[in-house]
């Protein structure tokens, strides 16, 4: 298995392959009336305020949202967002021209804009700060709902290890979404790209912690939110390598009162989604922990969660190729990525190979929650002073303040 394997199968969007065909549909739509979601977080800054809403699960056709009613819709959008015209985004990046262009998912492409720091008003392409502007494919009708389900999440959540959204456009059919740019780009780029510089071990470290403190941050809600979407691709670097978790178009309210799980259609991609979820569809935080367990090795061995070019072998995903190597400790450390030189604290990367282990239990119960996690990470690595940035070369260091603070305005969410 090399690094020059393939992009991961994306079987994962609502919008794109079930894993398993179906799975049982989750038992009703909720109903939240201005229920509060508090953080109990240590680690987080805010809280999900005052929201009520009824979200519709995917599995059924008849909880599918309406996009058509656009008025109604408009309504149940949270105040903390800018909505902007479709004429305000085509400003801002010269009409979508190629040039403007910095990526393309599942969603659709992804293009650099200009905004005015403090008004967010569309400037001058090349003046003002840039952000990113994600335009959803017009052929995905399931977009529609993961569109939604990002406004409605990152319309409220705010912590300093997510992404932040600051507006939206909803006009006719068109759906796209306006974030602050990361000048990194994603992980998975940093990665495994052929051609990038390899990241420092310390900065992988720091990676894993901002990773954790962003699930942490997200598990510890109340309803806690289960992210489902882990994954390099949706973890995106700022200009000094802190990361923070994108695409929150798969991410659900987690169990609540004595319910163990929720049940819902199998989305998520291939070689990152955990066993028990893919088998049964029941969704639960663990399953994020699963996930960040595949996200650790993937850092550790710079190898991706699956090697397409591997397909029908034993150890077609990392899971399976690693594991005998995790649970030998005179051999863990052959995981390891080679372009990291032999530069790392081996201490370091036998704990973090033994927390990945831990991680990816098969059983959801004996993975520990994602608090635990990130206490273990940040213990083991406090020691360490090291500025983030590549492996050779210099970076500059970004302030890792914010330069788009939300505006502070309470949520109002109705959601459709
Ligand atoms: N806020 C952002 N700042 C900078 N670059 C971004 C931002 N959001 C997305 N990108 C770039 O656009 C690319 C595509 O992102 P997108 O989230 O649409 O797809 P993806 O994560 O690669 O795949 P998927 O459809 O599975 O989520 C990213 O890899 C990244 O390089
Ligand atoms: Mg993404």
């Amino acid at each position: 298995m090399g690094n020059s394997c393939r992009r991961p199968a994306k079987c994962a969007h609502v919008s794109s392959t079930n894993f398993t065909g179906s799975t049982e549909s989750h038992s009703k739509s909720k109903q939240h009336s201005s229920t509060s979601r508090q953080s109990h977080s240590k680690t987080s800054s805010t809280s999900r305020h005052s929201h009520s809403k009824t979200k519709k699960d995917s599995t059924s056709s008849n909880h599918q949202p309406n996009f058509r009613s656009m008025n109604q819709y408009n309504t149940s959008i949270s105040n903390n967002l800018k909505s902007f015209s479709l004429t305000d985004l085509k400003n801002v990046t010269k009409n979508f021209r190629s040039e403007t262009l910095i990526g393309e998912g599942g969603f659709g492409f992804v293009f650099k804009g200009w905004i005015d720091e403090n008004t967010f008003a569309p400037t001058k392409p090349g003046t003002g700060i840039v952000v990113a502007i994600k335009k959803l494919k017009k052929e995905s009708f399931q977009g529609h709902k993961e569109w939604l389900a990002e406004v409605n999440y990152l319309g409220q959540l705010h912590h300093e290890n997510l992404v932040k959204l600051i507006g939206y456009c909803a006009e006719s059919e068109n759906r796209l979404l306006v974030y602050e740019f990361l000048q990194k780009g994603s992980l998975e780029n940093h990665l495994f790209r052929k051609g990038v510089q390899p990241i420092a071990w310390a900065t992988r470290m720091n990676i894993a912690i901002d990773v954790a403190r962003g699930l942490s941050y997200l598990h510890n809600l109340d309803p806690n939110v289960i992210y489902r979407d882990l994954k390099a691709a949706n973890i995106l670097l700022d200009s000094n390598f802190n990361a923070k978790l994108s695409d929150f178009g798969l991410a659900r309210d987690g169990p609540t009162g004595d319910k163990t799980h929720v049940s819902t259609r199998v989305v998520g991609t291939q070689g990152y989604a955990a066993p028990e979820y893919v088998a049964t569809g029941h969704l639960t935080p663990k399953s994020d922990v699963y996930c960040f367990g595949v996200v650790l090795l993937e850092l550790l061995s710079g190898r991706r969660a699956m090697d397409d070019e591997r397909a029908g072998f034993s150890d077609e995903t990392l899971v399976d190729w690693a594991k005998p190597f995790l649970t030998d400790s005179r051999r863990v450390l052959r995981i390891m990525d080679t372009r990291l030189g032999g530069q790392y604290s081996k201490k370091e990367a036998q704990a973090a190979a033994a927390l990945a282990l831990q991680c990816l239990d098969k059983d959801p119960k004996i993975r520990p929650p994602m608090v635990d996690v990130l206490a273990t990470l940040e213990q083991l690595h406090t020691s360490n002073t090291t500025p983030r940035r590549p492996l050779f070369g210099t970076e500059s260091h970004g302030n890792k303040q914010s330069r788009h603070p939300q505006k502070t305005k309470e949520a109002n969410t109705n959601y459709v």
